[in-house]
């Protein structure tokens, strides 16, 4: 036999046609790709395009193949049966309101058991958010906590940021007053993906935290208020920051889709965002849709509620999860938290790792 395909009669890829290109670029002997690092030894694009299969079979796990260049070798079923239907090891997201459990994880567990990390991790990424307890209220720890998942993103507020009331402040965020449900810097390209709060001092009376799953606000703005759904998912918003050093501005949705139709991002600060001068009615319409958003996002029905006490740390997803803090009297007592930014690709990156 002699083909640019094969079809495969049985198992768990019973009826799939491959491709022999395809299937070439998946061989990963050592010949064919660097062992240590797993990338092509060779150019692709340089393969014959009339590439044949010269012969296969079909064993337990694996299609041993040979191809009409003379290259052979083994590839795993399971490895093209997730590609193929994209399984992926990172969890599918689940929505959540005020009514599921607070996802609490102890620092001393996660980092001496590989397994609590990995739970961790995968709660993250189903909940857009993890509390950890037990980290030492010290500064720079919230630095020492980021490191050890992934790089941390400097931004002009630097490597990390002192959230404490002081005058004159360039945010709101350093002030005592209320902050209600919002995610961080949605003026900047792009956005800061994952947010981490550290408690070392909460001594002042208020100053609760809360956090909102944006997408599940989302949900029930699709379900309940379709044309405000609409709305703020097609119009795009600048979001701008001001400072004496820099002016920062991006545009977006409040609630951006992917190509899919899904939930990618959620963009939303009172503070900073600035509607383009729409037609009349769809300024009006817009106006109501934000107000709506605003008071779902800080109604009891999805705000959970907590104190981020001394030597916790909050960790969430900014392109989903908001959050914000009730109004403090710093003459109550003393108040610092400590922040900074991580990517996405950190986490996701690590949790590929620690399952592989
Ligand atoms: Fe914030």
């Amino acid at each position: 036999m002699s083909s640019q395909f094969i079809t495969i009669e049985e198992g768990k890829l019973k009826g799939t046609k491959l491709n022999s290109l395809w299937l070439r670029e998946r061989l990963s002997g050592e010949i064919y790709v660097d062992q240590n690092n797993m990338q092509r030894l060779y150019e692709p694009s340089l393969l014959d395009e009339d590439l044949c299969i010269k012969e296969f079979r079909i064993g337990d796990n694996f299609i041993s193949i040979i191809f009409s260049d003379g290259a052979e070798g083994k590839i795993s079923i399971d490895e093209i049966y997730n590609e193929i239907n994209f399984i992926d090891c990172i969890p599918q997201k689940k929505i959540w309101n005020k009514s599921d459990k607070l996802q609490v994880f102890n620092n001393n567990k996660i980092h001496q058991d590989k397994n609590s990390l990995i739970e961790m991790l995968r709660s993250f990424y189903e909940y857009g958010y993890v509390i950890i307890e037990n980290t030492k209220a010290e500064e720079n720890e919230v630095i020492n906590f980021a490191e050890k998942i992934g790089p941390v993103r400097t931004t002009n507020w630097g490597k990390l940021f002192n959230v404490v009331s002081k005058p004159n402040p360039n945010d709101l965020a350093y002030t005592a007053l209320e902050l209600k449900s919002h995610s961080d810097n949605p003026y900047r390209k792009p956005v800061p993906g994952i947010q981490l709060l550290h408690c070392i001092a909460n001594e002042s009376t208020g100053g609760d935290s809360s956090l909102v799953d944006g997408f599940s606000v989302s949900e029930y703005l699709k379900e309940y208020y379709h044309d405000f759904y609409e709305i703020l998912t097609q119009t795009n918003v600048n979001f701008k920051f001001t400072d004496v050093d820099v002016i920062l501005e991006n545009k977006s949705k409040l609630i951006e889709l992917d190509s899919d139709g899904n939930f990618k991002q959620i963009s939303f600060s009172g503070r900073l965002d600035y509607v383009p001068l729409l037609k009349e009615e769809n300024l009006k319409m817009f106006y109501k849709a934000r107000k709506c958003m605003y008071e779902l996002c800080n109604s009891d029905q999805f705000k959970i509620k907590f104190r981020l006490s001394k030597g916790m740390i909050a960790m969430f997803d900014n392109l989903r999860t908001l959050h914000g803090r009730t109004k403090f009297d710093p003459n109550t007592g003393f108040r610092h938290l400590q922040g900074c930014y991580i990517d996405h690709d950190a986490t996701e990156g690590k949790l590929r790792r620690l399952l592989k």
